[in-house]
């Protein structure tokens, strides 16, 4: 398994170039399911995620081809079976669900695996899958969905526990495109990585209004056909570069960015008392660090409040902000596995019912430290970067499910980063 060494003490300069959204990528590259004819999507991130579904999608008949970031698919004939190896891999394969569904009539899925962020259930997945007229069958830790007669459109609220469903909002409006009758979707995820699903289904032929918004509206449609997009950029992992450089940076540009999808994370990072300038179209930025810092009080929601997905990377920029920040993970909580890494680095935080206490320390001091899921080891990373000596990341694969050549894109912005091959 890779490590990551990284040396602290390196001041970044210059420019990175943001990838296009991994998970914007995933759902759409399921949404191609939905049509026998060919579908071109550019800017798909080269991460293992991107490639599993990649993977899955060759299972189920798909021809893929890929070359850089524009990925060809064409789904003539599709299998109804997820394989169990690969979904249990990668809990957002849940997504080919509601499309084998809707173009199918049957789909088998195995039941996805927790993970170190929470339980992930998928009880709103199958709630809204069988407001369509589904039935639904757990056996041997599959899920077996049926609609032999073909889904019917229905009125749904898709509101669990914690809020809004991403993946679950996404399965149900695939699922409805082909669906007899009009949909309606209440507490509806409105993420940007949503509103660009469904753009990609309307470029396909769908009729869905109010993406973006709680309340999405889905016409059926008896076809889609084939269609060319542009994934939008990543917004988290921007919003890690944007911590990077208000971190270790000296005026670090990031380019190709969507300001309008990461006002809540621009807040955070000026309220902890670093600037941040967009150009005018508002896909490139400045970041420098301030001269006065301070802690911030931070509570992770849906969209368009702050993101679950960029709380371990703030978390480590505040363990060396002076002052007391409190941060709340209301969506994961127990989204806090970083913390005892930056701690056996000498950060001060205390972990309690979802929420953790920072004291900003003057620095960090190196220490091996494992990552445990996506975020947490971007995490480990920036905290690497101004630790004093060199930190050592293990189980490095973490980062690679999300984050396109994160250490080339350091090296090129001046940090002091090797990938070792253990
Ligand atoms: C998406 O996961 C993202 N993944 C996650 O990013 C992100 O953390 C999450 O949304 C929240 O924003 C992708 O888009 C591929 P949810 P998803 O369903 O859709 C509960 C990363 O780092 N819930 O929005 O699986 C759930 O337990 C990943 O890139 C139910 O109770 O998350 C959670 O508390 C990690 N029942 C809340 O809803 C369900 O059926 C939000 O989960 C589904 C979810």
């Amino acid at each position: 398994m890779d490590k990551l060494i990284v040396h602290g003490g390196a001041t970044l300069k210059g420019a990175v170039n943001i990838s296009g959204s991994k998970n914007a990528s995933l759902p759409i590259l399921a949404a191609t399911l939905l049509t026998e004819d060919d579908c071109i999507i550019r800017r798909v991130p080269d991460v293992s995620d991107t490639n599993y579904m990649v993977q899955i999608l060759n299972s189920l008949g798909a021809e893929v081809e890929r070359s850089s970031g524009t990925v060809r698919i064409k789904c003539g004939e599709v299998m109804e079976v997820a394989p169990y190896d690969l979904v249990r891999r990668m809990r957002a394969s849940i997504c080919v669900m509601g499309p084998i569904l809707a173009r199918q009539g049957r789909v088998v899925v195995s039941l996805p695996g927790g993970c170190v962020i929470g339980d992930r259930p998928v009880d709103l997945h199958l709630m809204g899958l069988k407001a369509l007229g589904a039935k639904v069958e757990m056996e041997g830790g599959d899920i077996t969905l049926t609609a032999p007669d073909g889904l019917k459109g229905a009125a749904m609220d898709l509101r669990g526990t914690s809020g809004p469903t991403v993946l679950g909002t996404d399965n149900v409006m695939m699922a409805a495109t082909l669906a007899e009758g009009v949909t309606t979707i209440e507490s509806a995820a409105a993420e940007p990585e949503v509103v660009d699903l469904a753009n990609f289904l309307n470029s396909m032929g769908a009729k869905i209004t109010g993406a973006g918004t709680r309340r999405i509206t889905i016409e059926g449609v008896e076809k889609l056909h084939g269609v060319e997009h542009t994934v939008i950029p990543d917004r988290i992992e921007a919003g890690t570069f944007m911590a990077a450089a208000a971190l270790a940076g000296e005026d670090v540009v990031l380019n190709r960015l969507c300001r309008d999808h990461m006002i809540e994370v621009t807040a955070a990072i000026e309220e902890s008392g670093h600037t941040v300038e967009f150009n005018e179209a508002g896909d490139r930025c400045v970041v420098r660090r301030g001269e006065i810092l301070r802690g911030v009080e931070l509570e992770t929601a849906p969209y368009p409040k702050y993101p679950t997905d960029m709380q371990a990377q703030m978390t480590a920029l505040l363990a060396t902000t002076p002052g007391i920040s409190v941060i709340k993970d209301a969506i994961f909580p127990q989204r806090f596995m970083h913390c005892a890494e930056l701690k056996r680095m000498g950060a001060d935080i205390k972990v309690k019912d979802g929420t953790a206490v920072v004291r900003g320390v003057a620095q960090l001091s190196a220490a091996p430290v494992m990552a445990s899921d996506l975020r947490a080891s971007a995490a480990l990373v920036l905290a690497g970067l101004t630790a004093k000596g060199a930190t050592e990341i293990s189980r490095l694969y973490h980062i690679d499910r999300g984050y396109e050549h994160i250490d080339e894109k350091l090296l090129m912005l001046g940090a002091h980063v090797e990938r070792l091959q253990a």
